[in-house]
């Protein structure tokens, strides 16, 4: 079922009206209304305070319900007790959409108002955005319905904020910057609307072309993903995610009263599905301006073009840093430059026209790389020096931006005193952004060589395949652990669902006597390795409770005798449902394979180094479900430990398919058995190339059952 909101009223109203409009400058409910008012908002508007009179020009309303023509959207700025009683009123006069401004809800603990409001809307046909938001703008109909700044630049980006004062900072530095802005929507609480109901208005809206969303946390994670893998291509997604460091985390969860999501989580998600995330404010709208504005490149063929060598060079690690790759073909660069270029200068990449090239000599060199077609993208650098004219400079870089930057990706970059600030400050008041900056410069091109390659990845998906798992047996397995009150399974429950997802493991049998672990060690073949089984010993080497590779029957029994010591003395409560003889599989590459049910998005699948690595080095990646191959299989590219797989030192390649194969089946059963809430493979035997991969451990929990 489709759950698409459809918000062509909260967009684009055909009348708004203010509940809470006042008469004096200095409250909230004065800005909003002159906010409408001077932004040339074309629709009805109509003041609403019980104190009737005219503001602005404009009659007053008493009651919402006194207003003769239909209210589209009603944005509330009254104080938080009196909001139900509007929204009753905005209920009478059949409003379609409420912008509720006020703060005083749940981000405060007040859940149980915030509930009846949102409840109440939604039974009378209303939807809610906010509360506890600045408001929003849209360029479509020139409405700035927010008590942000008054100036706002129509334009291509559109922003989705959690943070109302960010906003509303956000709006001041896209007019200092020349940033235009098709729309910005402050979410606040999420009572009702949230982030991914706007993308889907403006994953339709032709006017924008880059979504720019600042988030603290995540409540309806899965369909977020969901409308986010749908995006178009020419649709880009830039997100800033705060909260990451524990402090920030713990902020992010107290300013919005909401949880801030995983972190690693996070990055595996915006990866998966082609988002840009952003460490900063300034690199968000670095990245979102050049989406924007200029083509994705089409090649590996980047060429900077500098006037300072040490300028190039600082370029070249900046570009080697962010992805940026550069032409290197000496022979045609020489051929392409060698008019322009003094003896002296460097026709290699970094092209350098020496300290000696005025603006003339600059302008010839900057056309032959823009009309060559072998060259893809320009980084254009200048460095003051004596021979410099600011004037004639502004005015080339200008002309080139404009004439070209549609063809072919551009982005110029100066450094300098007082001459440069000022061409600067003159071509982005021309509309031409020149970057102050090498690295940010770079930072900018970087992100459209991945949203590029993310788009030739989509074009060249392999189909992935068709894996049949045995829910019905599972949720037999899972039923039997419900039925005696666990929310773990028992090793061998587990090992019975990783068999019914299709994966092989070694051979096992659980011993309730010495005289048992003997005689399946004989029959498994030695060498074996003996577990504890007991839901009460999560650590079982800590707790004395396994060994390895014994050899012989002589090895079974003082192994068998030393664990069930250890483990009574160290565990004297805990019920000890026997011990695990199994097969003592060979060593290969450690890594581990898990499921988790995350709190903001869902189920997702996660792969890394195994062993002790996994908690010393943290080396994962994980994704949402479901998983396509190609998911997977960048899963296991994603991780550092990467080389390790493709085997160093002239070690052989391990089985990555293998691994691939086993994230799809986890991916399955994390998908299709809602109760699982955790899986974790560990350790996943790795081997070489055509031999294989073998789940060793496994651990499986349920979910708490009124989840
Ligand atoms: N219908 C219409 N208007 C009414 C009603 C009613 N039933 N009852 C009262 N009013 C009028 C009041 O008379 C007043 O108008 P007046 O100036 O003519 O007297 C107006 O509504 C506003 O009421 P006040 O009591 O004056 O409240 P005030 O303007 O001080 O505050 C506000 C209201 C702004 C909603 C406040 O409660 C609030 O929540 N402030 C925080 C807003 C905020 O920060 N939101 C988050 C943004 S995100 C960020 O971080 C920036």
């Amino acid at each position: 079922m489709s759950d698409k909101v459809d918000l062509k009223a909260l967009f684009e109203p055909k009348s708004v009206a203010v509940v809470g409009a006042s008469s004096n400058p200095a409250k909230i409910g004065h800005k909003v209304l002159s906010n409408i008012l001077n932004g040339g908002y074309h629709g009805e508007v109509y003041p609403v305070n019980p104190k009737g009179g005219e503001i602005l020009g404009l009659k007053v309303y008493k009651r919402v319900a006194e207003i003769e023509g239909a209210v589209d959207l009603a944005v509330v700025v009254v104080p938080a007790p009196i909001v139900f009683d509007v929204v009753q009123d905005c209920a009478a006069a059949k409003v379609k959409f409420l912008i509720i401004i006020t703060s005083g809800f749940s981000e405060v603990g007040n859940r149980k108002e915030e509930k009846k409001i949102v409840d109440f809307a939604r039974k009378h046909g209303m939807r809610v955005l906010g509360p506890n938001v600045f408001g929003m703008y849209s360029a479509k109909v020139s409405l700035n319905a927010s008590f942000g700044p008054s100036k706002i630049l129509p334009g291509k980006i559109a922003i989705i904020t959690q943070s109302g004062a960010l906003g509303g900072a956000m709006i001041g530095k896209s007019v200092v910057d020349r940033i235009g802005l098709s729309a910005i929507i402050s979410v606040g609480n999420k009572s009702d609307l949230d982030e991914a109901d706007l993308l889907q208005y403006l994953k339709e809206d032709e006017q924008t072309r880059v979504v720019l969303m600042y988030i603290e946390g995540v409540k309806n994670g899965n369909k977020l993903v969901r409308i986010l893998k749908d995006m178009p291509e020419d649709k880009h997604v830039v997100v800033i995610k705060s909260g990451k460091s524990k402090r920030g985390a713990l902020a992010a969860a107290s300013h919005t009263g909401s949880l801030a999501g995983s972190d690693n989580v996070f990055n595996g998600i915006a990866e998966q599905c082609g988002i840009l995330r952003a460490e900063s404010v300034n690199e968000a709208f670095n990245w979102s301006r050049a989406l924007s504005e200029l083509p994705l490149v089409e090649g590996d063929n980047t060429v900077i073009i500098t006037n300072g060598g040490g300028l190039g060079v600082m370029c070249a690690d900046a570009c080697e840093k962010y992805g940026v790759p550069l032409m290197d073909d000496s022979v045609l660069l020489q051929n392409i430059f060698k008019d322009v270029m003094p003896e002296f200068g460097s026709a290699r990449n970094p092209v350098d026209l020496t300290g000696e090239a005025g603006v003339e000599e600059y302008k010839t060199s900057l056309k032959k790389a823009l009309n060559v077609k072998e060259i893809n993208a320009v980084l254009a650098l200048y460095c003051e020096t004596g021979i410099f004219e600011p004037e004639g400079m502004s005015k080339m870089v200008v002309e080139m931006d404009q004439i070209y930057k549609k063809n072919k990706p551009i982005l110029f970059s100066m450094l300098g005193g007082e001459k440069v600030e000022e061409i600067i400050d003159v071509t982005r008041k021309k509309g031409t952004y020149v970057f102050d900056d090498v690295y940010n410069a770079a930072s900018a091109l970087g992100a459209l060589y991945r949203r590029k390659r993310f788009i030739e990845e989509l074009k060249h998906l392999e189909n992935t395949p068709d894996i049949i798992i045995n829910e019905m047996a599972i949720r037999r397995v899972i039923s039997k652990a419900r039925s005696e009150d666990r929310r773990f399974l028992m090793p061998d429950e587990a090992k019975e669902i990783m068999k019914l997802i299709g994966l092989t493991l070694p051979r096992w049998r659980i011993a309730r006597s010495l005289d048992e672990a003997v005689s399946f060690a004989e029959e498994i073949g030695y060498p074996v390795v003996l577990k504890i089984v007991s839901e009460d010993i999560i650590h079982k080497t800590d707790a004395g409770g396994v060994a390895l590779d014994l050899e012989n029957k002589n090895e079974v029994i003082d192994a068998y005798q030393a664990i069930m010591k250890s483990c009574r003395t160290k565990f004297p409560k805990a019920r000890i449902r026997g011990i695990e003889v199994c097969e003592m599989v060979p060593r290969g590459v450690e890594t581990i394979v898990g499921g988790t049910f995350d709190p903001s998005f869902g189920p997702v699948v996660m792969f890394g180094l195994g062993g002790i690595y996994v908690e010393t080095l943290k080396d994962v990646t994980f994704r949402a479900v479901p998983l396509a191959l190609n998911d997977a299989k960048k899963m296991v590219r994603g991780i550092n430990a990467y080389p390790i797989l493709l085997g160093v030192r002239g070690e052989k390649r391990k089985d990555i398919e293998g691994i691939v194969d086993v994230l799809l089946r986890v991916g399955k059963l994390m998908e299709k058995i809602e109760d699982v809430s955790d899986v974790e493979i560990n350790p996943l035997m790795v081997y070489e190339y055509g031999e294989g991969v073998k789940v060793v451990d496994v651990r499986i929990l349920l979910k708490e059952e009124d989840v």
